[in-house]
């Protein structure tokens, strides 16, 4: 009896991964590296010193997928895989369409075949487009102003229409906020390719000495100091609101969507400020334009996921500013020094 990971190697899905095996689950993990590295792997074992299976397999592939369910009995599937870089997703929109829709419907199409009908499906705040007010609850308005966004709110659809047409099927999307931070060893974390979109890369980059200034994009927001608001989560409390997920998809069908975040927003001065505070660094930075389609503020009504799940985030801005830190000065490369095949190796 196995939960099945789709995209493990990558930043959410390799702290999800320690999370479970941490917790007694077994895991098979598959993912194509498309954005991530075989070390990571290797890490998540160094962590739990527990086995699991790993297949390097693209979700495309559905006769590859198929053997993975042949040869493994799984009983729920927690899908990570999907490209996520919002720019490139507006260059290159049929390939983000391509890999994250057709991958999540033929991840259906080969669940339904194994009768597995238990799923927790990563979904993100982007979902509610410019919203009209804060905190954001589940039940707001949605709607996308990018392919990676619409990508997503495709997939909640359809997931939708497929619990419709067959009420056994056990369906939770999470909506994550942002997710910073990484497992306090050091050993794991988020490994952007080239220079980072997200802030808290991009601080850390800079921290580093690998950029040399932040440039942040406005001050004239309508917010504390002008400048925009977020809902910054900790990757392993992000981690172990899919624990709570998996149980839930576990224990009863239907078909629920939980906001994780922590409730509360930070601007990008407070987050730079307590980054400062926390690493002793200082990070040099420059007010420019603001970017394009980014909106002034964004953080959670959590409730839902508190009184449904049991679920709240327990890490403050302090810890998910240090083990950012901790893991860019263990690892300036990333897991770049470590690159390796693993393909078809047990763990
Ligand atoms: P990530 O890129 O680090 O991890 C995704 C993993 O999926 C990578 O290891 C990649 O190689 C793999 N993958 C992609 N396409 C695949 C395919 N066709 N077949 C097999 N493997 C494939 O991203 P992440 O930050 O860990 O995000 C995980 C999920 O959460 C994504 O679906 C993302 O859209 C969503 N999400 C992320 C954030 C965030 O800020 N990181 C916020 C909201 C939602
Ligand atoms: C981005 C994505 C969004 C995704 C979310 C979580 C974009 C446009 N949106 O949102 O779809 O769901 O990540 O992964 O990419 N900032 C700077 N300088 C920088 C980088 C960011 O000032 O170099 C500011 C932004 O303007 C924003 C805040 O920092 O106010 C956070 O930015 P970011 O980390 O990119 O996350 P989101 O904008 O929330």
């Amino acid at each position: 009896m196995s939960i099945l990971v789709t995209g493990g190697a990558g930043y959410i899905g390799s702290h999800t991964c320690v999370e479970l095996l941490n917790a007694g689950h077994e895991i098979v993990i598959v993912d194509n590296f498309s954005n991530s590295k075989p070390e990571s792997l290797k890490r998540i074992t160094e962590l739990t010193k527990k086995e699991y299976k790993f297949y390097e397999v693209d979700l495309l592939d559905a006769s590859e997928l198929e053997k993975v369910f042949s040869e493994n009995e799984i009983d729920a599937v927690i899908h990570f895989a999907g490209l996520k870089a919002v720019g490139e997703s507006v260059e290159i929109p049929l390939h983000y369409y391509y890999n994250n829709i057709t991958g999540t419907l033929v991840l259906c199409e080969v669940m339904k075949k194994y009768n597995v009908k238990r799923l927790v499906f990563s979904s993100s705040a982007t979902v509610y487009g410019m919203p009209e007010q804060v905190p954001i609850s589940e039940h707001f308005p949605l709607s996308a102003t990018n392919p990676y966004g619409r990508s997503k709110l495709v997939i909640e659809e359809i997931l939708g229409d497929l619990y419709i047409s067959d009420p056994e099927w056990s369906i939770v999307l999470l909506r994550y906020f942002n997710p910073i931070g990484a497992h306090s060893s050091g050993r794991i974390g988020e490994d952007p390719n080239g220079i980072p979109n997200n802030l808290m890369p991009y601080i850390t980059q800079v921290a580093i000495g690998k950029l040399t200034e932040l440039y942040v994009f406005g001050n004239d927001y309508p917010t504390i100091d002008g400048t925009g608001v977020r809902d910054y989560i900790h990757v392993v409390d992000l981690a172990n609101g899919h624990i709570a997920a998996i149980q839930k998809v576990l224990e009863s069908t239907g078909f629920n969507t939980y906001n994780l975040g922590t409730g509360r927003g930070y601007s990008v001065l407070e987050l730079v400020s307590a980054f400062q505070n926390v690493s002793g660094q200082k990070i040099p930075f420059k007010i420019v334009e603001r970017r394009s389609g980014d909106i002034a503020i964004c953080y959670a009504d959590a409730t839902k996921a508190k009184d449904e799940l049991g679920w709240v985030a327990k890490r403050g801005i302090e810890e998910m500013c240090g083990d950012s830190w901790k893991w860019q000065k263990q690892n300036p490369l990333g897991y770049e020094s470590q690159k390796e095949s693993l393909v078809g190796r047990n763990h």
